[in-house]
């Protein structure tokens, strides 16, 4: 059992593979968080407390004279507002005659087999027959009877830990809930860097990794979203950790909506971090008999730097989260029509570049945005999903039939969380978008957003959805996010409710991915919101891809997937090439390098052929051919980043290897060039040192050992923006 209760000690004990996770019952009945790292026997760690007469640290009152106990210092699972602790707490209350103060007790605890389950929300798996359990620790407020049930699911070979909260109210009073943190984990030091990815549209998930200072640093969302701005995905690690050395910690909250992931560090230089949705825009009422559950947090811990970490959550997120059968298969070499033809197409257009794409190899067409109501450009039709016949003459039914005929699969795009005001739908339903009484709708690229906090919203879009599925005969769905939202308040709710709408709208959109993705588990759904808006685990639940970004410039992109890759694995980037110039930075960069950077991923292609000369039709071809020679070893191998892309100016590679270590491919792109260079190495990861490889194009053999500690020159012959790809195979 990978969960122990010492009663001697009042230890709980949780345990995987490489990590232990202690907490302890206080002497008073709080809950102390006690240690998280790496494996240690089990034993009272009671002599690590640190209890002290100190200033201004008040003491519970149940601790009478002894003022040596206060929850101001001590390590907590799960602080309580207004009870002496004066970090931020894990939970905010506010009772009906405007009290605050809460305080929770432990009163009960149970340990169960399976994964927890996550109401209404998605949440990790077990695989097979990998041992995972659940622990369940009641926190009880005596005073008003309300709980706090703290779940820990331990994944034991995964080495990971998955959290969530539920606060239940057993009382007799309403309460609002204003906050309800999915974990707090309190360090005892802090002299640890922060790693989190931010950016913006068209330059998601950059890497920054910040040294945690004095105070509190926060990241999170507040647009409705889990944003381009910052991902739900942070590392605590210590000074020293790189690629292959160090403690680290992770943090993904598997939540698509506003979160919160914060580092304090307090007067006595403890450090705790929080993750869960964002207090800011959150405010719950509970009726007596009502909960509240907080979405799931994983956790994870690394002795072997980062490299280490990110193997736990690819494997995590290969194995244990996604519900489409997808995930386990190879996906199609898709061609999507974006930024081949944007809004400027008819059917005849369409089937021209389709017919090309089949003839270059292309697996699947994909049409994007532009087939549907009146949708000449973006400031229409959002809402109206039915073909628009002006630009589809032939129907979507037809069109669909019509690519099969190619040999290629379709894939359609939609948007099904949007409304144009220039829209029947907008006409019919003006009240079915989020917006104020009395004020006009803030615009996000010109459309407003649906409610999807309403029941009846929810039941339309499942059936209209269901409908175009039916219709469409297609094999692919892109669902896109075109936009941040701003005002969340919902007709149907009354005033006391409208703090719940920024919640109710994720749970809305759970509810109808429920009804719509997993009834159709034969379609291979891409998620997307303006590229990767909503990269989260609880989107990948769904969904076993998502657009990366929307900026599809080679150089850039190496950035974004390198930040992207420290939580999620390639299987789940999807990556294209596009035309240069590029439309997002005006670049240029051979096709070839294009192809490199977008085998990081999902492989696909978002261009015109028809424009393309016979030559480099050929090289996509050829393109394809490489990528499905190695597309076993870049969805399930290991991930290694060799290079940082903000350290090295010169060059980036990464490499992924077979999980038996036999197979392996090397990328490496130049991204800046001097004259008379030095000659640079790069050095592989990954290999059966004892073992020998050959290199593909190479005379010899070599050994692992040696290639992972001379490596390999990069090539003095590749200009800028010049890349290679070099396949290896165990002799
Ligand atoms: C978003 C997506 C793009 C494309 C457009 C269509 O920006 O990220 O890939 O689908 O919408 O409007």
């Amino acid at each position: 059992m990978a969960i122990k209760y010492n009663a001697d000690t009042k230890t709980f004990a949780l345990e995987t593979a490489d990590t232990s996770y202690l907490m302890k019952v206080s002497r008073y009945g709080n809950l102390l968080h006690m240690y998280y790292g790496a494996k240690i026997p089990d034993q009272d760690l009671d002599y690590l407390l640190s209890f002290q007469d100190r200033g201004f640290s008040p003491n519970p009152n149940e601790a009478g004279n002894d003022r040596t106990f206060s929850l101001d210092f001590l390590p907590q699972e799960f602080s309580t507002d207004r009870s002496g602790d004066y970090r931020t707490p894990s939970v905010e209350v506010i009772w009906g005659d405007g009290g605050t103060a809460f305080s929770g007790k432990v009163a009960g605890y149970e340990i169960s087999p399976g994964a927890a389950e996550i109401k209404g929300m998605p949440g990790l798996q077990k695989n097979g027959k990998e041992q995972v359990d659940t622990l369940v620790i009641r926190l009880e407020d005596p005073v008003s009877r309300v709980e706090a049930k703290l779940f820990y699911t331990v994944f034991e070979e995964k080495n990971v830990i998955a959290r969530s909260v539920i606060l239940a109210n057993y009382g007799t009073r309403d309460l609002r809930l204003e906050r309800l943190m999915s974990g707090t984990v309190d360090f005892r030091d802090s002299e640890y860097d922060l790693i989190y990815f931010s950016g913006r549209h068209t330059m998601e998930r950059e890497m920054r990794r910040i040294s945690v200072a004095d105070g509190i640093h926060s990241i999170g969302s507040t647009r409705g979203s889990s944003s381009h701005q910052y991902n739900p995905f942070a590392i605590l690690c210590e000074k020293n950790c790189d690629e292959d050395k160090g403690q680290c910690w992770g943090f993904s909250l598997v939540y698509s909506g506003n979160f919160l992931m914060e580092t304090e560090k307090d007067q006595y230089k403890q450090l705790r971090f929080q993750a869960g949705i964002n207090p800011k825009g959150f405010s719950f009422l509970l009726e007596p008999g009502e909960e509240f559950q907080a979405p799931q947090l994983i956790m994870a811990w690394s002795g072997s730097g980062l490299t280490g970490l990110s193997h736990i959550y690819h494997r995590l997120f290969r194995e244990n989260l996604s519900r489409s059968p997808y995930q386990k298969k190879l996906r199609p070499v898709l061609l999507n029509s974006w930024e081949a033809a944007y809004f400027d197409f008819d059917d005849e257009k369409i089937l021209s570049i389709a017919k090309a794409a089949a003839d270059m190899g292309v697996e699947m067409f994909v049409l994007d945005d532009g087939w549907f109501g009146k949708r000449n450009d973006d400031c229409s039709g959002l809402g109206d999903w039915t073909v628009n016949r002006e630009k589809i003459k032939i129907g979507i039914g037809k069109m669909s039939e019509k690519i099969h005929e190619m040999g290629m699969k379709f894939g359609l795009w939609i948007e099904p969380e949007m409304i144009s005001e220039d829209s029947e739908l907008y006409r019919q339903h003006p009240d079915w978008c989020l917006r104020e009484p009395g004020r006009p709708a803030t615009r996000g690229r010109y459309q407003l957003v649906l409610d999807l906090s309403r029941e009846d919203v929810c039941e339309y879009l499942i059936e209209t959805i269901n409908h175009i599925l039916d219709q469409a005969g297609a094999e692919y769905i892109k669902w896109d996010m075109n936009r941040s939202i701003t005002e969340a308040w919902s007709g149907l709710l009354g005033r006391e409710h409208q703090g719940e709408v920024f919640h109710r709208y994720v749970l809305g959109l759970y509810h109808v991915m429920d009804r719509v993705i997993l009834t159709h588990p034969d379609i291979l759904f891409c998620g997307c919101s303006g590229g990767g808006g909503r990269y989260d685990p609880a989107m990948l639940y769904y969904q076993p891809q998502i657009w990366c970004s929307d900026n599809t410039d080679a150089i850039n992109r190496l950035k974004i997937q390198y930040g992207t890759s420290f939580a999620y694995p390639p299987c789940t980037m999807e990556a294209h090439v596009s035309v240069c110039p590029n439309h997002q930075t005006g670049r240029s960069v051979p096709l070839h390098t294009r192809g490199v950077t977008a085998m990081g991923g999902v492989f696909g292609y978002e261009l015109d052929p028809t424009k393309m000369t016979e030559e480099e039709k050929e090289q996509c071809r050829e393109q394809i051919r490489f990528y499905r020679k190695y597309a076993k070893v870049i969805m399930e191998g290991d991930y290694y980043r060799l290079t940082d892309p903000y350290e090295n100016r010169y060059f980036t590679a990464w490499e992924s290897v077979s999980p038996d270590g036999k197979k392996a491919l090397l990328s490496i792109v130049v991204t800046d060039k001097e004259g008379n260079d030095a000659q640079r190495y790069v050095k592989l990861k990954g290999l059966n040192p004892d073992e020998y490889y050959r290199i593909d194009g190479w005379k010899g053999k070599f050994s692992g050992r040696l290639l992972m500690n001379a490596g390999i020159p990069v090539p003095e012959s590749l200009r800028e923006y010049d890349s290679l790809q070099i396949g290896l195979k165990m002799v």
